[in-house]
């Protein structure tokens, strides 16, 4: 796959190419609809649409989307790029698969930022403010048998992402888990997230958890 990436566009990095190979595991030929919320790049789209999947790609950001419409000609891929805030744009539709990278890293405040590239990246005090939304919206965006996939770090606390997919009436589960170092963006901030209760004291690993979700 070829990736190109507009100034102010984040980067994939090794949490979207985990979630890629877990996509690619879902798409079995009867889950065609695909949603990537978050889509930056495009990489995850791109990885469905060359599944032969129907795909939308959902972003806030203007260049983002200008870099799907790059990156799916360069891929050879067609991807329906949609501008919005999460499931704006796809309002009364549903898909088999929602696949999406968030912002997840804990930020200085709570107001998330209003653009730049912090705003790929930080979603409030302890990460997971577009974690939440997206759990408690994705039951009514799938189909009948349709999952969710959500990539975060153990720091934003999986149990959490669990039980409130749970609450929103899908059987959930970890598809996928790879332990290593902080990341450069949790690393930079671990005194901060020490005093947050985030990390333990002296803590400098996480794991990039997947999280499933289905209907
Ligand atoms: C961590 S990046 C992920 C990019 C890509 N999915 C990947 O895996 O490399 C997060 C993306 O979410 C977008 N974003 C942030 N808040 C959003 C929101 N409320 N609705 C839609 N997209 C949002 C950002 O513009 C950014 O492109």
């Amino acid at each position: 796959m070829r990736i190109l990436r507009l100034p102010g566009v984040h980067r994939p990095i090794s949490d979207a190419w985990m979630l890629a190979d877990v996509l690619r595991g879902e798409l079995n030929g009867e889950r065609t609809r695909v949603l990537d919320l978050c889509t930056g790049t495009g990489v995850l789209a791109i990885a469905a649409a060359r599944e032969g999947a129907e795909v939308t790609a959902v972003d806030l950001s203007r260049r983002a989307l200008a870099s799907v419409r790059v990156n799916s000609a360069l891929n050879g891929v067609r991807v329906e790029p949609l501008r919005g805030d999460l499931f704006e744009p796809v309002a009364g539709r549903v898909f088999d698969v929602i696949v999406t990278n968030p912002p997840y890293v804990p930020g200085p405040t709570r107001e998330l930022p209003g653009s730049g590239i912090e705003r790929a990246w930080y979603a409030g005090v302890d990460g997971r403010v577009l974690i939440d939304r997206i759990c408690d919206a994705a039951a009514s965006h799938l189909a009948p048998g349709g999952v969710v996939l959500i990539v975060h770090s153990s720091v934003n606390d999986e149990q959490k992402t669990l039980r409130r997919l749970e609450a929103s009436g899908l059987e959930a589960s970890i598809a996928a888990r790879h332990h290593g170092a902080l990341g450069p963006l949790f690393a930079a901030q671990a005194a901060e997230l020490e005093r947050r209760g985030l990390l333990h004291e002296g803590q400098r690993d996480e794991d990039v958890v997947i999280v499933r979700g289905q209907r």
